[in-house]
């Protein structure tokens, strides 16, 4: 039954579904879209609607690509009956209390297995804890379907590794892990996704295996960085600078680069929590995972009470104090400003009856504006600021000049924040300026 399958999507006379189109999914939709029939399935309609009309709000593949692709978007549910090899590509946040939210993903089972049919391949990519697969989507599948796993219709996982924003380390670029939950299931699946990957997949030995090595990749980035944020810290106290401190260190040939920061979005910040929850349930409770966690997500408070200290040193009285942010969203050069950190340090400024005036050119306004009611300002009006935090590297800060950055200010002396160190410090601090960086 599922020997044809890879044969029949090349041949078109199979199509293959993706189950949520977001950033993972759509990127994924599009590269298929040139080798094979593909429905783009989303439960939110008004996405679709943009899609359909050409737009790409995630900015990953560009309207145009959207335009010139055969992509069938929609949010017809029954439309996936018409496919047999489906990716389910649907987010897997976290709760207020950091527990895994597995609603989509139940919920995209669900809409799946009312759809599936006989001699189907249902790949997941979303990260989530090791057994999610195959303990959770496989029995939603089966209910809802009346289907068996396994003989009516095949598993496999396969996570996503594409970082938002990122031009060269892209979905045909980056080697992509597949995993089956038998031989046939496995060869199908690394067969399709060879099919758009260029740098090839790696068949991992089983779903489990997979699952546990996404969300250790992230897991491994969220502690690295929360020891840098843990070096920052210290060598704040030590009036050294940290960045000066991992250039010296970094010329040793096995040092890590790592830097401070704060940590966003949807993934590193996140994921963690997922390997943390399924151990938490095995018995064992995280040390290392968790307190890397707690680090990074206190790198905003940190932030704004650096801000506070430093307007006091410069003289300048800090309730109702002129704070400019430059940046909002979670990463550079991405419209994405979900589970940014910045909103931390908007609310511990707010805490000193601070109300900084925020400035981000690349990120989705109306999606911020829903999310945490802020209003962006003009790059242009910035000005007349007793202290400017540059939060994120977006190009078009990175681009600016002392010159620009002076024109900020107002009397007094310049406070001057670069979480992410993009400005020579010495320089601005010869200008005259207060630099303060992680
Ligand atoms: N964005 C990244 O950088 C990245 C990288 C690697 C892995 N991931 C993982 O990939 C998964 C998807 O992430 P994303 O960033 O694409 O999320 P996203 O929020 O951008 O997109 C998810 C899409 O799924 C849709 N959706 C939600 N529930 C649905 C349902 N029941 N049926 C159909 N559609 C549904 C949403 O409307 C949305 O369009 C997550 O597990 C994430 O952790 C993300």
């Amino acid at each position: 039954m599922f020997t044809d399958l890879y044969e029949d999507l090349i041949n078109k006379t199979e199509k293959l579904s993706l189950i949520g189109l977001g950033y993972v999914g759509m990127p994924i939709a599009v590269a298929f879209a040139k080798k094979l029939d593909v429905i783009g399935y989303d439960l939110n309609s008004s996405k679709i609607e943009l899609y359909r009309s050409g737009v790409d709000p995630t900015n990953e593949v560009g309207n145009e690509a959207i335009r010139e692709s055969s992509v069938q978007f929609t949010a017809d549910e029954s439309k996936l009956r018409g496919a047999k090899f489906h990716i389910v590509a649907v987010p897997t946040p976290v709760n207020d209390d950091h527990t895994p939210d597995l609603t989509p993903v139940k919920g995209a089972s669900e809409i799946l297995g009312r759809n599936l049919t006989k001699g189907s391949v249902v790949v997941f990519e979303s990260t989530v804890y090791p057994g999610v697969t195959e303990e959770i989507c496989v029995p939603i599948l089966e209910r809802e379907s009346g289907l068996k796993c396994g003989t009516d219709f095949k598993i496999g996982y396969s996570p996503e590794r594409i970082n938002p924003g990122d031009k060269v380390h892209r979905l045909e670029t980056i080697k992509k892990i597949v995993s089956g939950m038998d031989d046939e299931a496995l060869d199908i699946i690394a067969k399709v996704y060879e099919l758009v990957v260029d740098a090839g997949v790696y068949r991992a030995e089983s779903i489990k295996v997979a699952e546990a090595a996404k969300v250790i990749e992230n897991s491994q980035r969220d502690i690295n960085i929360a020891f840098m944020n843990e070096l920052s810290i210290i060598f704040n106290k030590m009036g050294i600078d940290t960045k000066a401190v991992l250039e010296a260190a970094g010329t040793k040939w096995n040092f890590l680069k790592f830097y401070p920061g704060l940590v966003g979005g949807h993934c590193i910040g996140v994921d963690p929590y997922y390997l943390t929850y399924k151990a938490e349930m095995m018995g064992y409770h995280s040390q290392i995972i968790l307190a890397g966690r707690r680090i990074n997500d206190d790198m905003g408070k940190y932030v704004a009470e650096n801000c506070v200290k430093s307007l006091i040193s410069a003289n300048k009285s800090v309730k109702g104090a002129r704070v400019a942010i430059l940046g909002f969203t979670f990463k550079e050069n991405c419209p994405d400003t979900r589970n940014t950190r910045i909103i931390d340090i908007v609310n511990e400024l707010g805490e000193y009856g601070i109300t900084p005036v925020i400035t981000d050119p690349e990120a989705d306004s109306d999606e911020a504006k829903k999310l945490y009611g802020i209003e962006f300002e003009d790059m242009s009006t910035i000005k007349k600021m007793d202290a400017v935090i540059i939060a994120v590297a977006h190009s078009c800060f990175t681009e600016l000049t002392m010159n620009d950055i002076g024109k900020m200010f107002g009397e007094g002396k310049k406070v001057l924040l670069d979480i992410k160190g993009l400005f020579d410090r010495r320089e601005y601090e010869k200008a005259g300026y207060s630099y303060w960086r992680l």
